[in-house]
């Protein structure tokens, strides 16, 4: 199969109707006080609407893009079942995106896997139900860039993410690198699967992986 990159035309540029935007992310949980508390310092959001089991959050000029609602006795959220992976967030550059992370860090969030997966330099962070928040800045300035990164050497040897670590970032930043050159990507080879944490790939997955690992280590 041939690799192409080509950012098609909005559905309204093709003449259709469509969504005008994407709106919110609701979550049911049987933990509304800890997960409202959770968002409302990841994203730094507001509550504009409350009530004994619903919660409305917004961090921008949208009146929510997060509703949690509770629903007792659910358990916590699994990566064994199809649905939503993560819910992406992007930040307008990498020293707001690392500002966050060091304000997290000091309110003891800390994420569970930092990696540069070559269009978005990303910190994910799990919810106290397990679903994954994706904390990220864009590395390219446009989608032509982009489109010639995805086809590019780089990105086909290590499609997954180099990772890195936050605070080795983050002392770069402070002694002034340009952000431009702390988001230049090397991959250094195909990733090594059973090194994605846990948390991102789920108990399952992360123990099919290291059993593959070990048997293709022997037939080797
Ligand atoms: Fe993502």
């Amino acid at each position: 199969m041939t690799t192409i990159a080509k950012m098609p035309k909005t559905a309204r540029e093709r003449g259709k109707i469509a969504p005008a935007k994407l709106a919110h992310v609701a979550l049911r949980t049987s933990q509304p006080e800890k997960v409202v508390k959770f968002y409302k310092t990841v994203l730094e959001a507001e509550v504009f609407y409350e009530n004994s089991n619903l919660t409305f959050l917004t961090y921008d000029d949208e009146h929510h893009r997060l509703a949690i609602f509770r629903v007792p006795g659910l358990g916590r959220a699994s990566r064994g079942k199809a649905g939503v992976d993560h819910v992406a967030f992007t930040y307008r550059n990498l020293k707001e995106l690392v500002s966050t992370y060091v304000r997290l860090k000091d309110a003891g969030i800390e994420p569970v896997w930092t990696t540069h997966h070559g269009g978005t330099l990303s910190f994910y962070y799990a919810d106290p139900d397990n679903n994954l928040a994706e904390l990220q800045v864009d590395v390219h300035k446009d989608v032509k860039s982009l489109e010639q990164y995805l086809v590019s050497e780089d990105f086909s040897i290590n499609p997954v993410g180099v990772d890195f670590d936050p605070e080795e970032i983050r002392a770069r930043l402070e002694r002034g690198d340009k952000q431009a050159d702390i988001l230049e990507r090397h991959a250094d080879g195909p990733r090594d699967m059973t090194t994605i944490p846990r948390e991102i790939v789920g108990s399952f997955h992360w123990m099919i992986i290291r059993i593959a690992a070990k048997l293709g280590r022997k037939l080797n």
